[in-house]
């Protein structure tokens, strides 16, 4: 489902209502929730409108359990980490209890960073399906989400949960989760912002090109569901939207 909103500021506000809704059905019904974080800009007013009243007061923060889909492999007071950015923006704001908060290490070697991190999943995980309840994914203008980036060769892995990569041309290296696991989820939302991404969100919604050079595409939750929250500006190229 495609769903427009005239600015950024809306888009926010409707991500932050269904992020808000849909974690308080996740407690409801199985006593607890695990999120997957995006990183980058777009997403960081909806962390900030959750951080505020009303949200702040409506979200189960004792019942939810963060994680983040991408890592760069930087010091966490880094302005480049999302670590950093979603702290700043929500959790250092809500009373989310410090043991259900789960970064991807940025402070060692990034291939260490994801055999950790892929543990952690397990263990949490343990006995039951690896399947997040809410995943947030933004879309870069080359097609990657998280940090799924075209060609890459993380695009191939069919077994592991968390990968180390690195974008093109990139001095940092990162730590991605995989389709393999991003696929399990209830409910993946991407948010989408801007006219920088008109052509990208065309393609990777309109055109069908092969996945592995609009990664993005490659996201397809196998029995949950997926919904794409866009701004007019991202929207502007595409031939078909449900509208809100
Ligand atoms: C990251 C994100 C990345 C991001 C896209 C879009 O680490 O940067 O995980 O996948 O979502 O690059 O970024 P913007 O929202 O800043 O356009």
């Amino acid at each position: 489902m495609i769903s427009v909103y005239p600015d950024l500021e809306a888009l926010s506000r409707a991500a932050a209502d269904l992020f808000a809704e849909w974690v308080a059905r996740a407690v409801a019904d199985r006593g607890r929730c695990a999120i997957l974080l995006a990183g980058g800009t777009t997403p960081r007013s909806t962390y900030e409108l959750l951080a505020e009243k009303p949200l702040r007061d409506q979200v189960p923060w004792g019942g939810l359990h963060f994680f983040w889909g991408d890592e760069r492999s930087v010091p966490s007071d880094d302005p480049r980490s999302n670590a950093r950015m979603v702290h700043r923006a929500l959790l250092d704001l809500v009373p989310v209890p410090a043991g259900q908060v789960h970064p991807i290490p940025g402070d060692r070697d990034p291939r260490q960073a994801a055999d950790e991190y892929e543990e952690l999943l397990r263990r949490f995980f343990a006995g039951a399906a690896p399947r997040f309840d809410l995943v947030l994914l933004g879309l870069g203008d080359d097609g990657h989400t998280a940090s799924l980036f075209p060609d890459s060769p993380v695009l191939e892995e069919r077994q592991r949960w968390a990968s180390a990569t690195r974008r093109a041309g990139e001095e940092i290296v990162r730590v991605t989760l995989t389709p393999t696991l991003i696929n399990q989820a209830d409910l993946v939302v991407f948010l989408v912002a801007g006219d920088d991404k008109a052509t990208v969100l065309r393609e990777v919604l309109e055109d069908h090109p092969d996945p592995r050079s609009r990664p993005a595409r490659m996201i397809m939750p196998e029995q949950g569901e997926l919904r794409w929250l866009v701004d007019q500006s991202a929207a502007r190229l595409l031939r078909r939207t449900n509208g809100r």
